[in-house]
């Protein structure tokens, strides 16, 4: 008996085999759930279909993947053509993993009083807002007790140097889920959120992810990183009915390093460092 049978639903967020989403997605479908999946539409002059491609790579293998189809979360036509698809396909479905975010490079790469007013806006509306059109559109489709389920990151609840604009986000992201915890409540429909600890992902790597493995190394009470499969199990979990009862939560996946209050074990080194 797997923890999904009989379950479908929405992945949003698959760019590669290091995506997160895909994480969650490979436990889903292990404990036999069915999914479909979006990806990211391909420029038109993109013959190739690399977008595509890179996600089809993944989905054409897993025998409970279901369907894949273009999706800008910054168009409301193609999240209704996404939601007629899985209605065609599931009737109903049960879960929808949101894993999406963005900035533009030159807004993120810069300390946060210099964000640009367009960069602030696509962040917000692709990082934050995109959670509340897509959970809208598959709240239709949704069975009553179903599950959504978002990721953030430690920047969106204390100041993260070098995360900058994608904070903002999350802290935007993270009241969010709390609200559409409340509105969709009565339908007994749950809404939470994992907070990873860095993972090398394309979007970990924009938001400057290397220099922070060294420190989750150092600081967090694992005296470690956590994996892609640790991701994966948290946010199955989320996603489902073994966490009824649950929602309008972050759960911190990330070693422990959030409930630090102090650098830790770093200290020592220093100690060490300064006072031989
Ligand atoms: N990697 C980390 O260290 C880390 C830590 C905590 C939280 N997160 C969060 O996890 C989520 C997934 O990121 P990831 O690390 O797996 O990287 P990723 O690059 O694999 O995933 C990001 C996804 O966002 C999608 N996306 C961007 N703009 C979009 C748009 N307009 N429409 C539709 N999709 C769009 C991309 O196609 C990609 O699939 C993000 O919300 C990220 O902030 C990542």
């Amino acid at each position: 008996m797997g923890l999904f049978d009989g379950k479908k639903g929405l992945i949003v967020g698959v760019a590669n085999d290091h995506s997160i989403a895909w994480a969650i997605a490979q436990y889903v479908m292990a404990e036999g759930g069915e999914c479909g999946f979006t990806h990211l539409p391909d420029r038109p002059d993109d013959k190739r279909q690399r977008n595509r491609r890179r996600v089809a790579l993944l989905t054409d293998k897993a025998e409970k993947a279901r369907f894949l189809v273009p999706m800008d979360v910054t168009n409301d036509a193609q999240i209704g053509e996404v939601m007629k698809t899985a209605a065609d396909e599931f009737g109903q479905i049960d879960f929808l993993l949101h894993s999406v975010a963005f900035a533009p490079l030159e807004d993120l790469k810069v300390d946060t009083i210099r964000t640009s007013r367009e960069g602030f806006k696509l962040a917000m509306e692709i990082s934050a807002y995109s959670l509340i059109a897509v959970a809208g559109a598959a709240s239709e489709i949704m069975n009553d007790g179903g599950s959504m389920v978002t990721m953030t990151y430690f920047g969106g609840e204390k100041a993260v140097p070098g995360y900058n604009v994608m904070g903002v986000c999350k802290a935007a992201l993270y009241s969010i889920v709390k609200y559409l915890a409340f509105d969709l409540g009565p339908r007994q429909i749950r809404v939470n959120a994992v907070s990873a600890g860095p993972l090398r992902t394309l979007a970990g790597r924009g938001a400057g992810v290397d220099d922070m493995l060294t420190l989750y190394e150092q600081m967090a009470p694992l005296g470690r990183n956590i994996t892609h499969e640790e991701v994966g199990r948290a946010g199955g979990f989320l996603l489902s009915d073994m966490s009824g009862g649950i929602t309008g939560e972050i759960l911190h996946v990330d070693a422990g390093y959030n409930m630090m209050g102090s650098p830790g074990r770093m200290v020592d080194q220093y100690r060490e460092q300064v006072a031989p």
